[in-house]
């Protein structure tokens, strides 16, 4: 395919992904955007939320028939000639270092925000990633068919509490609660909603003109109308250079349900967040995305049944065109890697993927070397940077019941720490047998115990530690840190000399005391 092909194929393509709190209505949010693209006909059918035990344990039966486990990774369809690549993050349950991960392979994130609860624990986390890795945020305040906040609220708590200006795209009319429609704050336009049985078709949009819009809803309207001047005489109107460099948010108040809201949310996707743009690689060559195939791979995905010991990498495109079947080089190993099984991955569906370009997600089947992180390229070599690691918040010790099987659990430990399940941690104190395990979010502890016992025939425990923060140090400050109570040094896996302290009061007193010792942050996403 000529570079100018390729170049097309991008300027169509937006990949992102939604971050948000358990609850704010990412699924509804995900089945109503693919609603709208007709991919489906009816909303629910992705998740099936009235069936969703069945359709869970519908998909496990057919995964343990396959013999391979897969997890929801990315949604791709067509909205008018734009290409849509929605990355899933992990829900709740498996919250870990995946969902941060999940960042690195997308140009842009939409935070959904319930109206009624506002900026919740989990939204500000993964925003801060976002934030770190310099990727573009549209906030969209969901529920608003429900009773919630007024709009000025939700506006000044994420301005004041994140430092990020919204700039509303539509201003609700109608409080929360009593969902009418939207003004257009770019036309002055009104977009007047018709609510259709249970949300599951497309909402019918009536355009109607800003006169028409007074008559039909009277002091509703002008309210509006009247918060919206006065954001603008704030400058909160979009400034698309602004939005790109991190410091506003176009908002838009939506109805997941309903479906009020989503078109001029893919809108807004496809206008103004960015296409799949040029990576530099470790050494600041910059490889543009019509060069050669390269990918990195952000996610692996490990089989749960232990007889069949399937891998599956995601990768993200980030240049050139892939086709099943190419043979690519391994940039850490430098080894070929034959890509006969690629496949596109959601939910319960997955379909060999034959052609992809940049922005696309790809799963690979058989991926055993592949690790997060890792670079796979055609023609001129090139590697890009590694993945981050994150600042962890959970220690636990992890120790073999069963006897004997010193072996395998050596063998696991590196496997599932090289696949980046979890970080482990040594020190000479404690010894080699019982690693000290650290985690963004607890389940990964539960993954790496399932693990350790169906792949390697290790029956582990973990024994929660302490310590809730973890910085980074140097050899010339450990001994004085292994000296002060609450604290210990490890190595980790990666080489990287890290201080677990136990909280953050012993953490100020120990800086205080002693000014001299490094005690660096791990930020969340820091390159
Ligand atoms: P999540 O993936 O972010 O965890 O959220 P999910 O979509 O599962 O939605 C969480 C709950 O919020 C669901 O209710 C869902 O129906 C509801 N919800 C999502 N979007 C909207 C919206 O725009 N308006 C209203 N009113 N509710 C919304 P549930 O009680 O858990 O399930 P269900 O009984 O409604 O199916």
């Amino acid at each position: 395919m000529s570079s100018e092909a390729i170049a097309r194929e991008v300027a169509r393509r937006r990949t992102f992904a939604i971050i948000s709190h358990p609850d704010a209505g990412k699924s509804t949010m995900t089945e109503a955007l693919a609603l709208h693209a007709r991919v489906i006909g009816e909303a629910g059918a992705i998740h099936g939320k009235a069936g969703r035990k069945s359709t869970v344990s519908d998909w496990m039966e057919m995964e343990k028939a396959r013999g391979i486990s897969v997890s929801s990774t990315a949604l791709q369809f067509t909205y008018g000639d734009a290409v849509i690549n929605l990355v899933d993050t992990p829900g709740h349950a498996d919250f870990s270092e995946d969902t941060y991960r999940v960042l690195t392979a997308v140009d842009a994130a939409v935070m959904l925000i319930d109206a009624a609860k506002g900026l919740e624990p989990q939204t500000l986390k993964l925003f801060q990633v976002c934030r770190h890795r310099g990727i573009p945020v549209i906030t969209v305040i969901n529920k608003w068919d429900r009773p919630g906040r007024t709009p000025l609220e939700l506006i000044d708590e994420i301005s004041e509490r994140i430092g990020l200006l919204p700039t509303p795209l539509y201003f609700p009319v109608g409080i929360a609660g009593d969902f009418r429609g939207l003004l257009d704050r770019r036309t002055g336009d009104y977009v007047r909603f018709t609510r259709t049985a249970g949300g599951a078709t497309i909402a019918p949009e009536e355009l109607m003109t800003a006169d028409a819009a007074a008559a039909r809803e009277n002091g509703e309207w002008t309210a509006a109308v009247e918060e919206s001047d006065l954001l603008s005489e704030m400058g909160q109107d979009h400034d698309e250079e602004l939005f790109l460099a991190g410091e506003t948010s176009p908002m838009i108040f939506a109805s997941a349900m309903l479906n009020f809201g989503v078109r001029q949310l893919l809108d807004a996707l496809v206008e103004l967040a960015p296409p799949p743009a040029a990576r530099d690689s470790v050494d600041d060559a910059t490889r543009d995305v019509t060069d050669p195939f390269s990918a990195v791979v952000f996610k692996v995905q490990a089989g749960m049944d232990s007889s069949h010991r399937d891998r599956l990498a995601f990768m993200r495109i980030v240049s050139g065109e892939f086709e099943r079947g190419m043979v690519v080089t391994h940039a850490q190993t430098g080894k070929p890697f034959a890509t006969k099984y690629a496949q596109a991955v959601f939910g319960r569906d997955r379909s060999t993927v034959d052609t992809a370009y940049p922005g696309d997600v790809v799963g690979l089947v058989n991926a055993m070397t592949l690790a997060p992180g890792d670079t796979l390229y055609t023609d001129d070599e090139v590697r890009y940077p590694p993945i981050p690691s994150f600042a962890p918040e959970h220690f636990a010790v992890l120790r073999a019941v069963s006897a004997g099987k010193y072996k395998q659990f050596r063998k696991g430990m590196d496997q599932l720490a090289s696949e980046g399940v979890v970080q482990v941690l040594r020190n000479d104190l404690r010894g080699d047998a019982s690693p000290v395990l650290a985690a963004v979010g607890p389940m990964q502890f539960e993954v790496v115990t399932a693990r350790m016992k169906t792949e390697f025939g290790v029956d582990t425990a973990v024994d929660f530690l302490g310590f809730t923060l973890a910085r980074r140090t140097d050899a010339a400050s450990a001994d004085e840190l292994n000296r002060q109570r609450g604290v210990e040094v490890f190595t980790r896996s990666d080489g990287v000399l890290l201080a677990l302290v136990s909280d953050k009061w012993r953490l100020q007193y120990i800086q205080k005391e002693h000014p001299e010792l490094t005690l660096e942050p791990l930020v969340a996403a820091a390159d």
